[in-house]
Order: C-alpha cells, then sequence, then structure tokens
C-alpha cells in the first residue's frame, strides 16, 4: 500500500484495512484480527486499539468504563491506558496489546506486530 499519510510503520506491523462503510464507530467496536480480540475506542474523536483481554484474569475488556484515556475492567477494577495497553492498577500487573490504528475515508487501518 503506497500512503504518504501512513503512520503505521510497515516494517514493524502488518496492516490490516477493515471496510467500514455502513459502520458507525461512536464509541467501540469489537474486532478479532489473527485470533486477537481487538476494541478499537474513539475518544474526544481520536481513535485507539487495545486488546479486547485484561491481564488479570484474560477475560474481556468488553464494555469496561472509559475515563480519560483509561479503561476500567468491569470484573475488578483495573485500569489500563488506552493509548499504550499499559497496566496503572492493580489487580492488574502486566500491560495488553495496544495496536496502532487510523482511519482514512472509510477504510480502517491496524497494525499487528510482524
Ligand atoms: S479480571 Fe480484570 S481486574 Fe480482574
Amino acid at each position: 500500500m503506497e500512503n504518504k499519510q501512513n503512520p503505521i510503520d510497515e516494517s514493524i506491523y502488518d496492516i490490516f484495512e477493515l471496510d467500514m462503510d455502513g459502520v458507525d464507530l461512536t464509541e467501540r467496536l469489537f474486532l478479532t484480527i489473527n485470533e486477537q480480540a481487538i476494541i478499537v475506542l474513539k475518544v474526544k474523536e481520536k481513535l485507539y486499539a487495545i486488546g479486547d483481554i485484561c491481564s488479570h484474569d484474560d477475560g474481556p475488556l468488553d464494555n469496561g468504563l472509559i475515563e480519560d484515556h483509561c479503561i476500567v475492567c468491569p470484573r475488578h477494577g483495573a485500569e489500563f491506558d488506552i493509548r499504550s495497553g499499559k497496566a496503572l492498577t492493580m489487580p492488574a500487573i502486566k500491560d495488553i496489546p495496544s495496536y496502532p490504528v487510523y482511519q482514512e475515508g472509510n477504510t480502517l487501518y491496524i497494525g499487528m506486530k510482524k
């Protein structure tokens, strides 16, 4: 893909394209790419993509509350930074995956590490 606007480093990531025609990404979108459950979040008009998995027990973060740049696990309240996947509070001590993401027109691009 030749795209000067592409902010995802293709030497590090495989880039997956999703047709967003007819998809209303108002807050979150649940996807599976390469068997990885992913949540794409739209917060203050910015897109983020993180693993839909809490590192405390490997369950989904699902519709966990978003506070500023944190998602709160709906089970025991661990918080993760949606920009980096960093675990911020107990009981989670391990980070979760985060993925580069951007949208251009009706196409959503997500990078998965090679
Ligand atoms: S399962 Fe997420 S904090 Fe326990």
